[in-house]
């Protein structure tokens, strides 16, 4: 647990290595360009960076699936270019966690290699399952990426689970021995100086005795069942004690479908927590559901149903972890936002997340407005979940309709190289890029928004900076007002000192705002907007304001 936790200040910035900067002209994302952006994302406030993996790995699931934990990718430059980026974080006062990919590994990596031949100690490092007599899987689940969760190994003769992509093998945690592994590599990176982890669908780590079919959800069988699961407490409670309550570290998990009440179960402060906080996704259902291949209109009472209770319910017990975007779904500006707005929208998700209670994380590129990116022809799609989804779900919708689907859905859509400047390949490589560039980098870029006082970027710069002034932002109480309202999100943030009112509005009409009982605007300090001229309660395309009334 982080000593006199420390992540309730900070706020992170994730960077996904292969499109943030290449520093070596390979046309990929490495070290070398995170390096020389320390300070870029120092300035804009962030005091954190999370790196998605930089390990080696095949690249099946663009570094999630790991084929060695204790080294860092040559492609990304190394390890030594690691730890100079470390020392670099370091110096500037910034944190720096890491991804921990537990639940799988690659099929390439040296545990399966061993364990598919049954080679001691590795032969129960995995799932593996005969094959039933009457030639049917050993149980019905579904991968989230390809298929089933079954693979036949023609090496060992036997299935293995796979709950993401083919090449993604789960591991067995009920094997003590695993567990043990898992503890090395965690001591490994914070012996380094590494200050935390990120960690990947952790809580599917522990599946259920016996891996009994699935008998009663309809579409993607087996989540109920091995999210969750039954050892998952104690195997978190396990790292917990031995390793993470023995460093000042913070952890960070991510989970699928999980509610406030649930994650209480692990975060809450005044009952032995495992873990500092939790990604949900609930914020990201607002527009899908369940996933965000099942694209449906935005319904914006849907997203606030989803702060305020967060909010609430985490209240006084545990830590949010506040996002918009990370590198699983498509731009934010183009979902809840609008491109036609973009900058205008940019700046109100800005404020729709920043002033709520917990640690913000900003996602590579959210912070110039990057949009979604809109590929002619599906063959251009990289992401292992999209071709999978494309090229192998039936379906009777034309290829223009699924196209238009992916468009929406697709994690490739924020995976694009960032913007940073109006050069060629947008600043981002000296070479060949390893992907698309958006086309709209003339348009949307790091370098013209440094120079734009009134850019997405530097709001961001200002919104951060307030976050970090503002004593009401960290401690103070939170309420939602007019709960009703499908173009308006309001709320307040108040503790002894002072009391703050936030409006974001999420149309793209003009619209008159009805402020909220008890809050007199004329005695009010307008601290921030996004627009240069207000028209009192009337508020413009995407409009947000931050109030404040000092005690
Ligand atoms: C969640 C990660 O964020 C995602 O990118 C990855 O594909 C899956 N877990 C599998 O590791």
């Amino acid at each position: 647990m982080a000593i006199n936790n420390w992540y309730k200040d900070k706020v992170f910035y994730q960077i996904w290595p292969r499109s943030f900067k290449d520093g070596n002209g390979d046309g990929m994302g490495d070290l070398y360009g995170v390096y020389e952006k320390l300070d870029y994302i120092k300035s804009l406030g962030c005091d954190g960076i999370w790196f998605s993996p930089l390990y080696p790995s095949p690249g099946i699931d663009c570094g999630y699936d790991i084929s060695d934990y204790m080294n860092i990718a040559e492609e990304f430059g190394g390890m030594d270019a690691f730890k100079k980026v470390l020392d670099g974080a370091h110096e500037r006062g910034m944190k720096v966690i890491m991804d921990l990919v537990v639940n799988h590994t690659s099929d390439q990596h040296e545990w399966f290699q061993k364990s598919r031949r049954r080679i001691e100690p590795y032969t129960d490092y995995y799932i593996w399952r005969p094959a039933k007599p009457n030639g049917k899987l050993p149980n019905n689940w579904d991968s989230l990426f390809e298929g089933k969760a079954w693979a036949w190994d023609e090496v060992r003769g036997e299935y293995y689970m796979h709950l993401f992509a083919i090449q993604q093998a789960d591991l067995n945690m009920d094997n003590p021995l695993v567990r043990e592994e898992v503890k090395k590599i965690l001591r490994f990176w914070l012996d380094m100086g590494v200050d935390g982890f990120r960690e990947d669908v952790i809580t599917f780590i522990s599946k259920p005795e016996g891996l009994p079919d699935d008998k009663l959800m309809p579409a993607s069988k087996g989540i109920f069942m091995f999210n969750h699961g039954p050892h998952l407490h104690e195997y978190l409670e396990e790292f917990h004690r031995d390793v993470f309550s023995k460093y000042d570290c913070m952890t960070l998990a991510e989970s699928p479908l999980v509610t406030p009440k649930k994650a209480l179960e692990y975060i809450d402060e005044n009952n032995n927590p495992v873990l500092d906080m939790f990604i949900q996704f609930e914020t990201q259902e607002a527009d899908s559901f369940m996933t965000d291949y099942y694209h449906m209109p935005f319904n914006l009472r849907k997203l606030k149903r989803s702060y305020t209770k967060w909010q609430e319910k985490l209240d006084g017990k545990g830590w949010n972890m506040l996002y918009i975007e990370n590198h699983d779904h498509p731009r934010m500006v183009s979902r809840y936002g609008s491109e036609r707005f973009q900058k205008e929208s940019g700046k109100m998700l800005a404020v729709s997340y920043l002033f709520q209670k917990g640690t913000p994380f900003i996602y590579q590129g959210q912070e110039i407005g990057m949009t979604n990116w809109y590929p002619s022809d599906p063959e251009m799609y990289e992401d292992v979940q999209t071709r999978w989804q494309y090229f192998n779900v039936a379906t009777k919708k034309s290829p223009e309709k699924r196209l238009k689907r992916l468009w929406d859905g697709s994690r490739d859509s924020a995976r694009t190289p960032v913007q940073w400047s109006a050069e060629e390949n947008a600043g981002f490589t000296t070479g060949t890029p390893w992907f698309y560039i958006n086309e709209n980098y003339k348009d949307i870029n790091v370098a013209d928004q440094e120079k734009d006082e009134n850019s997405v970027l530097n709001f961001y710069r200002r919104a951060i900076k307030l976050r970090k002034e503002l004593s009401s932002v960290k401690n103070g109480n939170y309420k939602e007002h007019g709960k009703m309202s499908s173009s308006f999100y309001t709320y307040s943030r108040e503790d002894d000192r002072e009391k703050l009112l936030i409006v974001c509005s999420f149309t793209e009409k003009t619209k008159k705002w009805s402020v909220p009982a008890g809050f007199d605007l004329a005695s009010a300090e307008l601290l921030l907007s996004n627009y240069d001229k207000l028209d009192g309660t009337t508020l413009k395309p995407y409009e947000t304001r931050v109030y404040r009334w000092t005690k």
